[in-house]
């Protein structure tokens, strides 16, 4: 019987890879060792479900799309936040061992589950956008170059990676009280440079509220949270300096200045 040779290289590109996977729950746990089946065109998460289906049926992984865009398969490969459904096998050579854990900064519910309900209070903390109370809807007009720069922010798919590798609170759980973190200072950023936002009328400055309430003098711009944004989102250099260079200009405009030392008198 002869056989094609598709289906020969389609078998010879199969392997067998060492995988570490992280086991356990919010009492503790270990890295347990695993050899499981590789084959052509493969991410991390193809291996993690074929773990479950052949060896450990009881591991627990969180994903919806497997395709980049639910948010939810976020976890640590070989120490780095990514997108489990995003990283290609091909991207490690077949020595490699890979070794997948939960999110650091965020508490374990269990393997590979963290509980990141930190950013969804985070969120409930910022108002949200004011609209104007001479327009209607529908009559909003906005400029091009207004609706791209908040289109770039509205890009986010909220898998926290940027939150989880942000070093203010990746090893520092005092701080996540006062620092909101590079995707909700994104947040604050997008509705402060909205030019219909009426917030000021209704007397909330997002620029003070940003450094005050939700810690942007944390952020030394490090460009990590950037470096890992699986949306490619410009968070450092487009959200986050223009933000310090805006409330940095409210702190010393001296009009505001005037006005404030007025405001104290009365
Ligand atoms: S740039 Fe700022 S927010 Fe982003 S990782 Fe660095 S310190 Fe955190
Ligand atoms: S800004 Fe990027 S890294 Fe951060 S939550 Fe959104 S998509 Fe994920
Ligand atoms: S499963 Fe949706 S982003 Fe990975």
């Amino acid at each position: 019987m002869t056989t094609s040779g598709a289906a020969n290289s389609a078998v010879s590109s199969s392997y067998d890879a060492h995988f570490r996977v992280w086991r356990g729950d919010a009492e503790g746990g270990g890295l347990d060792d695993y050899t499981v089946e590789v084959n052509e065109g493969e991410v991390v998460l193809d291996i993690i479900h074929r773990l479950q289906a052949t060896q450990t049926p009881d591991l627990a992984v969180r994903w919806n799309c497997k395709a980049g865009k639910c948010g939810s398969c976020s976890a640590e490969i070989n120490g780095h936040p990514r997108l489990l459904c995003m990283t290609r096998m091909s991207v490690f050579s077949r020595e490699d061992t890979i070794t997948v854990t939960p999110l650091r900064a965020f508490p374990v519910v269990r393997d590979l589950v963290t509980d990141v309900s930190f950013n969804y209070t985070k969120a409930r903390e910022i108002p949200s956008f004011v609209p104007p109370a001479d327009l209607g809807p529908g009559e909003y007009r906005m400029q091009q170059e207004d609706v791209g720069r908040s289109q770039e922010f509205r890009k986010c798919i909220e898998c926290f990676l940027c939150q989880d590798t942000c070093h203010v609170v990746r090893d520092h759980e005092e701080n996540k009280e006062a620092f909101a973190g590079p995707r909700y200072l994104m947040r604050i950023a997008e509705l402060d440079m909205h030019p219909l936002d009426a917030a000021e009328e209704q007397g909330l400055d997002r620029k003070t509220s940003a450094q005050e309430e939700h810690g942007l003098g944390y952020c030394n711009i490090t460009k990590c949270c950037t470096e890992v944004c699986p949306e490619g989102i410009k968070i450092t250099d487009n959200a986050l300096i223009p933000l310090k260079e805006r409330a940095v200009d409210r702190k010393y405009d001296p009009l505001v200045w005037l006005g404030n030392k007025i405001r104290r008198r009365e």
